[in-house]
C-alpha cells in the first residue's frame, strides 16, 4: 500500500483522524515551535508561527510570487505567509480532512485570491513545469518513503532560481543497532514516518532533482520543547479516541520524547535553489 491509497495505516488516515487534536495542541499549526533559548517565554502558538516565519525568511519571496506549500496541514502556514509577504500560496495535502479545513478558511477565495488548497500527493504533483517561484515543506517529507519522487516533482514545478525550503527531522550520523535504533523504528512506525534521511541523502536527492542545497541550520536545540507538547497531545488524542488508556498507550505517547532526546535525531532548516 502506498501513502496515497485509502486504509487505516496510511499517512492520510493518520491526519484525517488526528488533525483536530494536533492543531489544538500546536496553536492551529501542525509543526514544531521555535524558541530562542530556555528563557524564551513564547507560547506554543507563537513559537510554531515563528518557525513558519523562519521558513518564509529563507524563501524571501517577491511580492506577487507564487509559492507551493508541500503538505499544508491546516492551512495556517500558507495563510500567514501569503498575508505577510503578499504572495499567492497553493497548499496541497494528502489528507482530505485537512483540505476541507484549510479550504474553509475565510482567506480562501477572497478577492485578493491569495491562498488555494487542493488534495494531492507530493510524489505526483498535478502542476505544470516551472509554475512556482518558490516552495516549502514543513515536516511533510519525513512521511514520504519516495523522497526522490517528491523532490523530483518539486524541482519540476519550480522555475530556475526559485528557492525550496524544508523544515524537518534528519538522521545525524550512522544508525547503529541498539536502543536508539529501536526508539527511532518504533516512532517511525507510530507516526507513519518513512526511514529518516541523512543530510547527505537530502543533498544527493536534491542534486538529482536539479536543486542545490545552499544552507542548513541545525535548530534541534530550539525546537526541543515541542517534543513534550507533542507527547501530551498524543496522550489527549489517544484518550479521546480510546477512552481509558493502558500503560502501552502512555508509553507510546512518551516515545516521541525519547526520540527527540537521541543524539542521532537532528532537526534542520534546509534551503535549496533550483538550478
Ligand atoms: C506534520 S504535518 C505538517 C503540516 C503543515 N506543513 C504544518 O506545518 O502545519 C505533515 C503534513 O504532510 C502531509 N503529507 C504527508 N505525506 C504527503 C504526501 N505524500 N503528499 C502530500 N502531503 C503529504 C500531511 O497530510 C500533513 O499535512
Amino acid at each position: 500500500m502506498t501513502a496515497s491509497e485509502p486504509g487505516t495505516n496510511t499517512v492520510s488516515s493518520l491526519y484525517d483522524r488526528l488533525t483536530d487534536a494536533l492543531t489544538a495542541a500546536f496553536g492551529d499549526n501542525i509543526h514544531f515551535g521555535y524558541w530562542d533559548d530556555d528563557r524564551d517565554r513564547r507560547s506554543i502558538e507563537q513559537a510554531t508561527d515563528r518557525l513558519t516565519d523562519l521558513v518564509a525568511e529563507r524563501l524571501a519571496p517577491g511580492v506577487g510570487g507564487r509559492l507551493l506549500d508541500v503538505g499544508c496541514g491546516s492551512g495556517r502556514p500558507a495563510v500567514r505567509i501569503a498575508r505577510e509577504h503578499e504572495v499567492h500560496v497553493t497548499g496541497i495535502s494528502i489528507s482530505k480532512h485537512q483540505i476541507q479545513l484549510a479550504g474553509a478558511r475565510p482567506e480562501v477565495g477572497e478577492s485578493a485570491g491569495q491562498v488555494a488548497f487542493r488534495a494531492a500527493d507530493a510524489t505526483r504533483l498535478p502542476f505544470p513545469e516551472a509554475s512556482f517561484d518558490g516552495a516549502y515543506a514543513i515536516e511533510s517529507l519525513v512521511h514520504m518513503a519516495d523522497k526522490a519522487a517528491a523532490l523530483g516533482h518539486v524541482g519540476r514545478v519550480l522555475r530556475p532560481g526559485a528557492r525550496f525550503v524544508v523544515a524537518d527531522f534528519f538522521l545525524d550520523g550512522p544508525q547503529t543497532p541498539g536502543e536508539g535504533a529501536e526508539v527511532i523504528a518504533a516512532t517511525c512506525e507510530l507516526l507513519r514516518f518513512a526511514p529518516l534521511a541523512t543530510l547527505e541523502a537530502y543533498r544527493g536527492l536534491l542534486d538529482q532533482a536539479g536543486m542545490k542545497l545552499v544552507e542548513v541550520t541545525d535548530i534541534r536545540a530550539n525546537i526541543r520543547r515541542s517534543y513534550t507538547v507533542t507527547s501530551a497531545a498524543f496522550h489527549r488524542a489517544l484518550r479521546a479516541l480510546l477512552g481509558e488508556l493502558g500503560p502501552e498507550h502512555a508509553a507510546a505517547a512518551r516515545l516521541f520524547e525519547q526520540f527527540g532526546a537521541l543524539p542521532q535525531v537532528g532537526y534542520g532548516l534546509f534551503t535549496a535553489v533550483r538550478l
